[in-house]
């Protein structure tokens, strides 16, 4: 297979068991120190797509090379030139911050005589170096991400894999985190590919997205390729009436309007100029005796773009998952630990 960036996916397939199919023929090249991002709900398939491309998981079917190397001929030397920071917490708490940073520089065979000083360095950069020497479990979770971040790089990789890092940090933390990931790219020219299920922290960060669903990239593009292509705005109308063919022909007859799609029991206009509509939409439904519950307009978003591609709403029967659940009591017992000491 011919490799035309540091993480190209062809045809990639990952069966669970002989019947769950959680990565269904995904295909993509990521360029040269771009910030990459996947995108999806959970159980979307990102995670077996991540430990495909990362070594940890063999393809049912399907090639990825990754940093130059063939996952399926040789998964010990990709675990060797990537770096991965891993959707749960892998730090070991029993551990200060710096014996974390040691034991990696070790596994990884960071020469001896400059350990000291690339984890010195990281520290600092990750601003743990004040928490350096104390027990992890006494971390907030953002540091803990940071530490974990700052172990993901020991070794220098030239690419670096996320997988939901912010997951369970609050705004604060996730904006912090990510002015580490963005600085440490700047620095050093890393390609980082990055899972999330957050939209808008995709929107603001990545280059490029792909967005999985179901095991399957629906769309891929630049956030704002992805934005263009719902063609403006979205008018949202809700009725107060039953919904009635005539509802269609007289939304998709107003100047400007591009489409109309239902869904559930309200219309999606789409137009370049929601805001410039609204009025003209109102008059023409209660010319046709159509009665109005309520209207809504939303600027191209993400949201919308997933909408548009797979028809259903991101959130949509979003429950915590196992994760965040674990997130969360680990979060419970830090603060019932911090109470106690
Ligand atoms: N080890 C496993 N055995 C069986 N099914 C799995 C396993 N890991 C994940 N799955 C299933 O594969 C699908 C994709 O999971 P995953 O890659 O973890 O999604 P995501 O990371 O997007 O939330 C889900 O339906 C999940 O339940
Ligand atoms: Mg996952």
């Amino acid at each position: 297979m011919q490799a035309t960036g540091p993480v190209v996916a062809h045809d990639l397939v990952k069966v669970y068991g002989g019947k769950v199919r959680a990565v269904d023929g995904v295909s993509f090249t990521v360029a040269p120190g771009e910030m990459f991002g996947f995108l999806g709900p959970n159980g979307a398939g990102k995670t077996t797509t991540v430990q495909m491309l990362t070594g940890n998981l063999k393809p049912t079917e399907g090639s990825a090379v990754v940093a130059g190397i063939d996952v399926r001929a040789d998964p010990h030397e990709v675990k060797r030139r990537i770096g991965l920071v891993f959707q749960e917490s892998t730090a070991d708490p029993d551990l200060t911050g710096r014996e974390n940073l040691d034991l990696a520089a070790a596994l990884f065979g960071v020469p001896l005589r400059t350990t000291r000083s690339t984890i010195d360095g990281l520290l600092e950069k990750m601003q743990i170096g004040d928490a350096a020497d104390r027990l992890v479990k006494t971390y907030s979770g953002g540091m803990r991400r940071r530490l974990e971040l700052a172990v993901g790089i020991i070794h220098s990789p030239s690419v670096l894999f996320l997988d939901e890092p912010t997951l369970g940090l609050d705004p604060q933390g996730r904006a912090g985190f990510w002015k580490y990931v963005l600085e440490l790219r700047k620095d050093r020219g890393m390609t980082v590919f990055v899972t999330t299920h957050y939209l808008d922290e995709a929107d603001t960060i990545c280059d490029r997205i792909s967005i999985i669903d179901h095991g399957k990239i629906v769309a891929t593009g630049t956030p704002s390729e992805l934005k263009d292509r719902l063609g403006g705005d979205v008018v949202t109308v809700r009725l107060s009436s039953a919904p009635g063919p005539q509802v269609e022909t007289v939304l998709g007859g107003l100047p400007g309007v591009l489409g109309v799609t239902k869904f559930e029991d309200s219309y999606r206009v789409k137009t370049p100029r929601g805001e410039e509509l609204i009025p003209v939409l109102v008059e023409s439904c209660d010319k046709a005796g159509i009665r109005l519950a309520g209207i809504s307009l939303k600027r191209p978003s993400l949201d919308e773009v997933f909408l548009e591609f797979t028809g259903r709403e991101f959130r949509e029967d979003e429950g915590m998952t196992a994760t965040d659940r674990a997130v969360r009591i680990g979060q419970v017992q830090q603060a019932f630990g911090r109470a106690r000491r």
